[in-house]
């Protein structure tokens, strides 16, 4: 095993070891439709997969516990950190075991064991000198007598403008922060304009990883990872790295374990990554195993998956760490995805804009592959992409209603009609029958080149399309027709038939786990795959999977269909949410404090035209706007990109306040702002009391 500070063993051994991790949710609430789309499904269809094909596998998670998220829902909740990672961390590691995440170990890291781990890796890298120790100022709250870093405060971002960035990062267009980095930065605790207060730190200095960090991805992954996660690593290397604190000033998380850190903790996005590796250790101890090849044996790979806000953090900080640490072994692939929306919308915990797993079982009990199934061909793998309730009905109505579940039961309830269970023996093979065989030993093959280049969707694609194999065949062979001349011909029907359904309950594993239980009950087959008869393998390999004579079980169905009232149920739940969110933005904001005559004479407002309109390059929010106010025609950057496109606004009378500091929105420099408000549907529109959805106290920005 490799020493601290060397590198990692190179190990004579050709076992195909991985470490799969998948990206520890915060416990500030249950997890949703999006957490399981853009991670977990995928991670675990990725890890029964190997499984299935005979590797060593340790899956972990757990619970992220520590930083901001949890200490703000605590103090909205008037309840302790504790009972907040408590009760959230129940709910969420019950959702994943009731929807089938095949976790090795799922931990959290409030766990001793995490404390230990992390609080070593701070120290050593402290005792190597790898970090700056600086005093500088930082924002604070002089009214909550606190330091305000990450989700304590908000403010506009420095990069794409967008309005509500955090202290560490902006969800909008993933740049990583520094608290004052923000403009206009406001506590997100008391709504305070923060003061400056000088406090002492440490940083890790990202610079000087540059030239690792270069040939590492640069260099090395430029091939084989997502564009979207090489082409957002290279931009951040490319802009230039800097130190980044990696301790913080709050009561909540693990204390900084040496000389001066007293009354600090380590910054959560310090230790979360690290509990991974807490949460391998963990799981070693228990099964008796030995928890460093799975980090330090280069034959391991290392797979971390995430979504797309989380990319700098695996792909720059924490390869930054292991790299100062020496020792650790470096992902081989972070196969990041994109967001999912629902219905059009983002996702939103605040806003309550979610399907919660929990909240889903009551209402489609025992139909966990359903939305496995939904999430998996609908994955937000490239693009950002949308779920919808019509979508998921015919899902499930048309493919694994009227295709898989189809299929299996015909075979099933014919075997048991003409052969009472019994497999048949077949005859003469013909042309179609030899066809079909030599099709089914090829899906091993194509499913497995889908995974292993993170195409999960054109896997879940390629499973169903060897259902419609099974369904086609039967539908072009019709035993319930041949019966009645050549009893015969239809004990090789449905041989063949027989085959491909065990074909499927193999190699739906991963996918529909649930489903393949159930369908190897009915099959009278080995329950796991791992460890019965019937492997990953033998479905390419072997003639005959279900042999002749073998008695097979009862027939019931795989899956029923969805009603459309059921998801016009889901439909007016979310509509109910959309209005009583539209009831609470009505809510008119307070006045402001009183201004005098003198400090109103100070605005300089116009009436002005907008003469051209272009999109800015790589921000979603962002419109560069000429505008002729009277005076002059001067460029404007305004944030309403999402709201209109450039062509509807060119000619568009506005008012313009022309005399605003100028100031640099992504390299253009911004000369005024154009008056905005938002409508009852909570749209971007022109100041213009006329507009429709404007009613009287809307606040003017
Ligand atoms: O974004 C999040 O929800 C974080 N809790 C993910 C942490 S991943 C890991 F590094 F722990
Ligand atoms: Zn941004």
């Amino acid at each position: 095993m490799a020493e601290n500070g060397k590198s990692p063993a190179k190990s004579t051994s050709s076992a195909d070891r991985y470490t799969i991790t998948a990206a520890l949710p915060y416990t500030n609430g249950p997890i949703h439709i999006g957490h399981l789309a853009g991670v977990y499904v995928p991670a675990d269809i990725y890890s029964r997969y190997l499984r299935l094909i005979g590797k060593d596998v340790a899956f972990v998670c757990g619970s992220d516990e520590h930083g901001v998220a949890i200490s703000m829902k605590a103090k909205k909740e008037g309840v302790s950190p504790k009972a907040v990672i408590d009760k959230y961390h129940s709910i969420i590691k019950k959702s994943f075991v009731d929807f089938g995440i095949s976790f090795d170990n799922y931990s959290r890291t409030s766990a001793e064991i995490h404390h230990k781990t992390a609080s070593e890796f701070f120290e050593k890298l402290y005792g190597q000198g790898d970090f700056i120790e600086e005093t500088t100022a930082q924002l604070y709250d002089e009214e909550a007598q606190q330091f305000l870093a990450d989700r304590f405060v908000v403010g506009a971002c420095p990069k794409c403008g967008h309005e509500e960035a955090y202290g560490d990062q902006c969800e909008n267009c993933g740049s990583t922060l520094n608290a004052t980095d923000l403009i206009n930065p406001k506590s997100t605790i008391t709504g305070a304009v923060p003061t400056l207060k000088e406090t002492k730190h440490w940083f890790l200095p990202l610079d000087r990883y540059e030239d690792f960090l270069k040939k590492w991805i640069l260099e090395g992954h430029k091939n084989d990872w997502k564009p979207n996660v090489y082409g957002q690593c290279k931009s951040w290397i490319d802009d230039g790295l800097k130190p980044r604190a990696v301790t913080r000033d709050l009561d909540w998380g693990i204390p900084v374990p040496v000389k001066g850190g007293e009354g600090k903790v380590l910054y959560v996005w310090f230790d979360a990554p690290i509990g991974y590796i807490s949460s391998t250790k963990e799981w070693a101890e228990r099964e008796g195993k030995d928890w460093e090849p799975y980090w330090k044996d280069e034959n391991t790979k290392l797979l971390h998956f995430i979504g797309k806000d989380n990319i700098v953090f695996h792909c720059i900080i924490f390869p930054s760490i292991l790299k100062a640490h020496g020792g650790y072994i470096l992902p081989e692939n972070v196969p990041a995805n994109e967001f999912l929306n629902l219905e059009g919308n983002k996702l939103s915990t605040s806003k309550n804009w979610a399907v919660w797993l929990h909240e889903y079982l009551e209402e489609f009990p025992d139909m966990q592959d359903v939305l496995r199934y939904t999430l998996t061909a609908n994955a937000p793998e490239t693009k950002d992409n949308d779920f919808t309730w019509k979508d998921f009905q015919a899902r499930n109505n048309n493919e694994l209603v009227a295709i898989f579940g189809n299929f299996i039961n015909r075979v099933v309830v014919l075997t048991h009609k003409y052969y009472s269970g019994v497999v048949p023996s077949p005859s003469n093979l013909t042309k179609v029958d030899e066809k079909t065989l030599a099709e089914l030993k090829k899906y091993p093959g194509i499913i497995s080149n889908s995974l292993e280049r993170y195409r999960f969707r054109e896997a879940g694609q390629e499973l169903m399309n060897l259902a419609r194999l099974g369904n086609k065949y039967l539908a072009d062979e019709e035993p319930w027709k041949v019966i009645k001349e050549d009893a015969e011909r239809v004990q090789t029907i449905l041989y063949v038939a027989l085959q491909i359904a065990t074909g499927l309950a193999v190699l739906s594993e991963p996918f529909l786990p649930f489903t393949s239980n159930k369908l190897k009950n009915i099959l009278n087959v080995s329950l796991s795959a791992v460890e019965g008869l019937i492997q990953w393998k033998d479905i390419s390999s072997k003639d005959s999977l279900l042999p002749s004579g073998h008695q097979i079980g009862k027939a019931e169905l795989l899956y029923r269909k969805i009603e459309d009232q059921e998801i016009q149920a889901q439909l007016d739940k979310l509509e109910a949410t959309k209005k009583s969110n539209e009831q609470m933005n009505k809510e008119v904001e307070p006045q402001k404090d009183t201004i005098t005559f003198d400090d109103f004479s100070k605005l300089d407002m116009r009436v002005g035209t907008i003469v051209e309109a272009e999109k800015m390059a790589k921000a979603k929010k962002l419109l560069v706007l000429k505008v002729d106010t009277g005076l002059d025609t001067r460029t404007i950057v305004s944030g309403i990109a999402e709201s209109f496109t450039p062509e509807e606004i060119v000619g568009k009378k506005v008012t313009v306040l022309i005399n605003l500091a100028p100031r640099a929105l992504r390299g253009v420099e911004s000369e005024g702002m154009i008056l905005m408000t938002e409508n009852e549907e909570g749209k971007l529109v022109f100041v213009n009391p006329d507009e429709e959805g404007v009613g009287n106290g809307l606040t003017i920005s």
